[in-house]
């Protein structure tokens, strides 16, 4: 992997010696959940408070908003069957803000611009960039948009997050003969290491409901729980006074999840278009995620009192979303056409974005049908 510069190298040094002081005021060891949250959202200093690239090819990974606007289209069509037009939409986790202005141009030239596009962003320093990504691409969109520094009391209308589930920091867990051990973050000078220690009674409750439902794991597996996922979507099912809430991201059933085949986890890092395990390197410089348990996500929506409204492939749902019509529309040239058919290669084989993200929705109150899941709703697989 390319070393970062010396900028970023003071950075990571910087980010190293805080993580590392939270450690000590610890007692010598943090559960891996405050390890990730603090390398990703420290202010000023974690991955995504901070100020690098991170999404696009200059950056550290690609999301789909990031390969084509065809995303963003289909996501408006979405937008607009949920009532988009002089309603509002929030967007969570708005990264560059390509989403929002793909999407808010398609809204324009259909008719259908919300009343206020709100965009709940956590980090200062994105919250900027998307601001600069609008004015330059939508900036006749500006004045319906606005940034929220934390959930309104209430909202009615459409929530949407692309790729933000996968960044919640994440539980790590092995199962032992004894019972079930978390994942926890020491220091030594100059590195962080983990170690294994018994869990404590939530996450030993939230492997025990896994194991409900696919039975005893084998000793030694390794994977993540996301506890965090609960009181995140609890507060947004608060907020909802009706609507939609949608989640695309990559991730599976909690079968497939805890399945042999993933017996050392889904815990994955970023840096520089490079993909890895090791959450220890370059700290703060580098993103973390893991793979998102949608039969978790769904189990917990509806518990929070929503309906589950459908789950698909991202291929299924763009294509629900009108992509084959987008396709159709006249282009100026071959090579634009080519391009095209690359960026809704990219989006929607199963190989590449297809089928690895999913896309999860609920509903309060009366919602019409929502277009995406039309194709095909796999809901019964999770
Ligand atoms: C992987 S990026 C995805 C960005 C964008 N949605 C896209 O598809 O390109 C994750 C985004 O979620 C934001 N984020 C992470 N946790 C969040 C939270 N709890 N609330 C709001 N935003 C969050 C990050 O700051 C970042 O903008």
């Amino acid at each position: 992997m390319p070393p970062p510069d010396a900028d970023a190298a003071a950075h990571g040094a910087r980010v190293a010696e805080y993580v590392a002081q939270l450690v000590a005021d610890r007692g010598g060891v943090l559960p891996f959940s405050e390890y990730m949250d603090a390398v990703l959202y420290a202010p000023g200093l974690g991955y995504y408070s901070a100020g690098s690239h991170k999404l696009g090819s200059g950056g550290d990974f690609t999301t789909a908003p990031e390969v084509s606007p065809l995303f963003g289209r289909c996501v408006a069509a979405q937008l607009a069957d949920a009532g988009a037009a002089g309603g509002e939409v929030l967007e969570v986790g708005a990264g560059s803000g390509r989403l929002a202005a793909d999407a808010l141009i398609e809204l324009a030239r259909t008719g259908a611009l919300p009343a206020r596009y709100a965009i709940l962003e956590l980090s200062a320093d994105l919250r900027a960039r998307q601001r600069a990504t609008l004015e330059a691409l939508a900036p006749a969109a500006l004045p319906c948009v606005e940034w929220l520094d934390t959930l309104p009391e209430t909202f009615s209308g459409i929530v949407f997050a692309n790729e933000v589930l996968d960044a919640l920091p994440v539980e790590r867990f092995r199962r032992t003969a004894n019972g079930v051990e978390q994942c926890v973050v020491g220091y030594e000078p100059g590195r962080f290491a983990s170690d294994f220690r018994p869990a404590g009674a939530e996450l030993t409750r939230a492997v025990a409901a896994i194991e409900e439902e696919v039975g005893r794991l084998p000793d030694g597996f390794e994977s993540e729980v996301c506890l965090r996922l609960r009181p995140w979507l609890a507060s947004l099912a608060d907020m909802l006074t009706g609507g939609t809430l949608l989640f695309i991201d990559y991730g599976m059933s909690r079968r497939e999840y805890y399945s042999a085949a993933r017996s050392t986890g889904t815990l994955r890092c970023h840096y520089r278009q490079r993909a890895h395990d090791d959450p220890f390197v370059w700290p703060g410089l580098q993103d973390i995620t893991a793979q998102v348990d949608f039969t978790a996500v769904a189990e917990l929506g509806t518990a929070a009192g929503l309906e589950l409204a459908g789950y698909t492939t991202q291929a299924h749902f763009l294509i629900g979303c009108g992509l084959t019509g987008f396709m159709d529309e006249p282009l100026p040239d071959d090579r634009a056409a080519v391009l095209r058919s690359q960026q809704a290669a990219r989006l929607t084989m199963p190989g590449e974005m297809g089928e690895r993200f999913k896309v999860i929705a609920f509903t309060r109150g009366p919602v019409s049908a929502l277009r995406g899941f039309a194709v095909r709703d796999l809901s019964e697989r999770l």
